[in-house]
């Protein structure tokens, strides 16, 4: 990954660098959306630079989109939910906006982890071949209260040792499903656990220019870290573009990104999936709505940075490359979204694509994307957990990490010296590390 920052001149100057980084103040991790309100709500009510009474009646009424149910919803005398889905709100998934619970339910309401499968090979345009009867992802409950495809989820344990003799467990899963009519055998899955949706219309406005100058396909710097560009279709402009989000990176925008949720997740037609004969569900405005509230809402600060441990843990991040590709710093550029224009934030990505290695690789494509390269997902909000949820965190892309250390655990390919240097630490920089992390 190429650092935006000119390379310094002398040793001096680098030290001088580094040592203002680590004390560059990340407090306001969402620049002017930073809230101060309480940490629970923070990230469901509109940021405080809102510009105008207006919009912020809108940002609420895109809560009510967001977080309310569409189980009941009617038109035309029939209900609009599914007739398959995967759950009935935004809300239930993405959990007060953070991470949702680690469960495929065979029962009512619905699974906040989805599967997503196609059959072998790319189409010609690099899109994943849908699976036919079946699409892109297992839309495994019915509004009949059925459930369908027989999903499983199981863990297999793995076991593991530091450098310094301390013991740890980690659990990789296991998936099994069976789709009528197709031999399992042809089909490829993918376990996607939902991310939390925190200033993503901050990832929304960094220039697509940012992006790419981050990037480094051939690892020309030889820091061993590469980074690609996913480029993926808009289906707004036809046009290929920076993909952003998704655990791949292969949605542009984030009306694309809530329409194909509306479609996939809930079943639910809106004016980018309109498949011919069908009613629209989804009346523009409302797809409107829910967008911007995922783009104007609050982003939580990060809390004690004056904590000793956490002082030292954000030089350890540093020190052992993390931000190599969680990349503290972002800025934004002009945005019709005002609110989000020309800030600066503290997102820890780069919304590039990384080799993971083997251990974190499915078996399934998407677009540019190969089976072992993920998006760096930020970090900003990883300590909220006990806030949002009662329920056990997950982390990684299929929720397969019960807490940060076991996520860090897993990283590979790209980011294995990163891991390797983590293990070395001692255990109280361990602690110390994971800290700061916490503290986010
Ligand atoms: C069944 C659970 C589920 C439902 C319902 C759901 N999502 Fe998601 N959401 C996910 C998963 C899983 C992902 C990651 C998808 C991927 O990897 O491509 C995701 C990704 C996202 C992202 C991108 C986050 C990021 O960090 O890049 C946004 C934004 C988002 N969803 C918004 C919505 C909106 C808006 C709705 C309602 C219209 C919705 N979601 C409904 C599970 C869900
Ligand atoms: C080569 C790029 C790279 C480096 C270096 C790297 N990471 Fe990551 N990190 C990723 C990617 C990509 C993922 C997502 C992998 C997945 O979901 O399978 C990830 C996931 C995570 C997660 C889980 C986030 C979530 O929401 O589930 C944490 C925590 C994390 N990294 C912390 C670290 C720390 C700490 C370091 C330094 C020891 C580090 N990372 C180094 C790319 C990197």
């Amino acid at each position: 990954m190429r650092k935006l920052a000119v390379a310094p001149a002398t040793a001096l100057v680098s030290l001088l660098l580094t040592v203002s980084a680590w004390a560059q103040d990340i407090t306001n991790l969402g620049g002017d959306l930073t809230s101060d309100l309480p940490i629970d709500t923070a990230l469901e009510l509109p940021a405080p630079n809102i510009s105008s009474e207006e919009l912020f009646q809108l940002h609420l009424a895109g809560h009510t989109d967001f977080h309310g149910s569409f189980l009941f919803t009617k038109l035309n005398g029939k209900r609009v939910l599914g007739p398959h889905f995967n759950h009935n709100s935004c809300g239930a998934c993405h959990v007060k906006d953070g991470r949702g619970p680690i469960r495929i339910s065979s029962r009512p309401p619905g699974s906040s982890v989805l599967v997503k499968v196609s059959l072998r090979g790319l189409n010609p345009d690099g899109s994943p071949r849908d699976v036919p009867r079946v699409g892109e992802q297992l839309q495994n409950h019915s509004i009949d209260g059925s459930t369908r495809y027989d999903i499983r989820l199981r863990w297999r344990t793995v076991r593991g040792v530091y450098p310094d003799g301390t013991k740890y467990t980690l659990r990789r899963p296991q998936l099994s499903f069976k789709i009528p009519g197709i031999r399992s055998t042809k089909v490829v899955h993918s376990i996607r656990m939902s991310p939390p949706t925190i200033g993503m219309g901050l990832l929304e406005a960094v220039p697509a220019a940012t992006i790419v100058a981050m990037s480094d396909p051939d690892d020309l710097d030889g820091d061993g870290i590469s980074g690609r560009v996913s480029y993926v279709p808009n289906l707004e402009t036809g046009q290929i573009e920076v993909g952003r989000f998704g655990w791949r990176a292969t949605q542009p925008t984030l009306k694309q990104q809530a329409a194909a949720a509306f479609f996939h997740d809930m079943g639910l037609t809106n004016e980018l999936f309109l498949p011919e004969g069908k009613a629209q569900e989804i009346p523009d405005e409302q797809l409107a709505r829910v967008v911007f509230y995922s783009q104007a809402a609050g982003v939580t600060p990060a809390r004690d940075q004056d904590h000793p441990d956490v002082v030292a843990g954000k030089a350890l991040f540093q020190q052992i490359n993390c931000d190599s590709c969680h990349v503290m710093t972002l800025q934004t550029g002009d945005s019709e979204v005002v609110e989000v224009a020309n800030q600066e934030f503290h997102p820890f990505t780069d919304l590039l694509l990384h080799d993971m290695g083997p251990d974190l690789a499915d078996e399934r494509p998407e677009f540019s994307a190969t089976q072992r390269e993920w998006r760096t997902p930020p970090l900003w909000g990883l300590g909220l957990h006990p806030f949002l949820s009662s329920k056990r965190p997950g982390y990684l892309h299929d929720g397969r990490a019960r807490t940060i250390e076991e996520a860090i655990l897993w990283h590979g390919g790209e980011a294995l010296s990163s891991r390797e240097s983590f293990k070395d630490l001692s255990a109280a920089e361990r602690f110390q590390l994971i800290r700061f992390l916490q503290s986010l």
